[in-house]
């Protein structure tokens, strides 16, 4: 608190006004009021109160940036009032608030706000902010960043007039009702669709929809990402991935079918050949005189290679495309294939069958018998077991086939190892097929393989 006479002199002042101007009373009692200020502001700051010091009035209240005797800067909030008793001159009574701090947090406020304002507007992401009404619903946007105007091409003040469901297609309503309802009871919620622009155009895109209270009031951040090229590029790797599986898939086609063609050309074309090479030395051993025995011996030796030959030509045209398959179809090739692997490896085989033929078509029929040659390749090669079971269900709608064995287990990392393209070649094969194959390992029990085809 000051006093000062209609001079400018200081009459009066307090001890808090000795602490802020940093001066002892001695220094200011007589001085004109000015001494507190810095020489450079002095005439400024006379001129501030000379109006008041003629008599008139000053703003009741009023803060000002000062600059004092020792060079401090502070704000101060100033009241002013006219004082004066019956017999003395009138006086200008001022008080002073020391306001720097608050001056200061407002400018840090005023800055924050700034940066945060420049971040929601420079924002990629298009960014606006609505009420979450207590019936779940979003209300109308009441602030959109530039992106958001941009990307949906609307003005400022159009896209206030919005709310999201007016931009949000009908047919995603109930994707929108989802989020909403798993907003309210986890604060976020993440989902995709498509938006509508002002051109009726649809972008897809990503939203983040965030609950937060402001002023007591429910509100929802939408923070939304276009993701036109995101799809697009999953687009283009589908089609790819789609191609290259058409591609794997008639690629097998092609393999089963020369193989079966190969096959077939071998045992028929080459049996035949030895069959009928079989006869004929059989008819000229027939023919040749007693005295001939040395030749007679020779050709018995010859007789043993054709039967070699015979049952080298069945067994390459068996592993080529067993034929069994094609005359007795899936469960007789399944069991002669389980018995023929047991012959082979010495891993015993236990195969249960369906009692009635299993009537499921070619192309079918040889994609599970070769996942399940696959499956006894892999028993033998990794799995250190001595003992598979063989389940062949032939149900309704589907056949399903199991493979069991009692060795070492296969763990995730073999199974979902972009190596192991034997089980990837295993699964494509009953995937184009509209079928499913799960393996699941026990380390130390085994591995349980169990195909699934539909006959549809
Ligand atoms: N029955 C099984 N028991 C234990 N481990 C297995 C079994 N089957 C497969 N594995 C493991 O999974 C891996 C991948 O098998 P996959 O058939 O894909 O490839 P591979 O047999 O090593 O080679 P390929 O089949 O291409 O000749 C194998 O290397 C092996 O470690
Ligand atoms: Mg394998």
């Amino acid at each position: 608190m000051r006093l000062v006479d209609m001079q400018g002199r200081i009459a009066a002042c307090s001890d808090a006004y000795c602490a802020l101007t940093g001066l002892q009373r001695e220094a200011l009692i007589g001085q004109n009021l000015t001494v507190v200020y810095h020489p450079d502001a002095r005439e400024q700051m006379l001129q501030i109160f000379k109006k008041g010091l003629q008599g008139g009035t000053l703003p009741e209240a009023e803060q000002l940036k000062m600059r004092l005797w020792d060079g401090r800067t502070i704000w101060l909030d100033i009241r002013h009032t006219h004082f004066a008793t019956k017999d003395s001159e009138p006086y200008l009574w001022s008080s002073f608030r020391d306001i720097s701090k608050i001056k200061q947090a407002q400018k840090i406020r005023r800055e924050n706000e700034k940066r945060l304002r420049l971040l929601f507007e420079q924002a990629g992401d298009a960014i606006f902010l609505t009420p979450f009404n207590t019936d779940s619903r979003p209300g109308a946007i009441i602030e959109a960043n530039d992106s958001a105007c941009r990307r949906l091409l609307f003005s400022k003040d159009e896209i206030s007039k919005l709310t999201p469901y007016t931009i949000i297609p009908a047919k995603f309503y109930e994707k929108l009702n989802l989020a909403l309802k798993k907003l309210r009871s986890e604060s976020t919620a993440v989902f995709q669709l498509q938006l509508m622009r002002k051109d009726k155009r649809s972008i897809p895109v990503e939203i983040n929809i965030r609950r937060f209270t402001l002023d007591e009031q429910e509100m929802i951040v939408w923070i939304i990402r276009d993701i036109t090229q995101r799809k697009q590029v999953e687009k283009r790797l589908k089609e790819t991935s789609n191609q290259l599986r058409d591609l794997a898939s008639r690629i097998q086609t092609v393999r089963e079918e020369e193989r079966t063609m190969i096959a077939r050309e071998i045992h028929d074309e080459l049996g035949q050949v030895l069959t009928v090479l079989k006869i004929q030395l059989s008819l000229t051993a027939n023919k040749l005189l007693p005295e001939q025995q040395e030749v007679k011996e020779r050709l018995q030796s010859t007789f043993g290679l054709l039967d070699s030959a015979v049952e080298a030509v069945q067994q390459i045209s068996a592993k080529l495309r067993p034929g069994i398959l094609d005359e007795l179809g899936l469960a007789a090739a399944v069991e002669w294939q389980a018995q023929d692997f047991e012959k082979h490896t010495g891993i015993h085989c236990k195969c249960s069958l369906p009692s009635e033929p299993v009537a499921l078509p070619a192309e079918k029929s040889t994609a599970v018998f070769r996942i399940f040659q696959e499956a006894l390749t892999n028993a033998a090669r990794h799995a250190d077991a001595d003992r598979v079971s063989i389940f062949l269900k032939d149900r309704m709608d589907k056949l399903v086939l199991e493979i069991i064995d009692n060795g070492c287990g296969i763990n995730k990392t073999q199974i979902n190892s972009p190596k192991s393209l034997g089980i990837l070649g295993m699964r494509e094969r009953v995937v184009v097929l509209g079928g499913s194959m799960e393996i699941n390992g026990v380390p130390g029990k085994g591995t349980h393989i169990k195909v699934t085809m539909p006959r549809q």
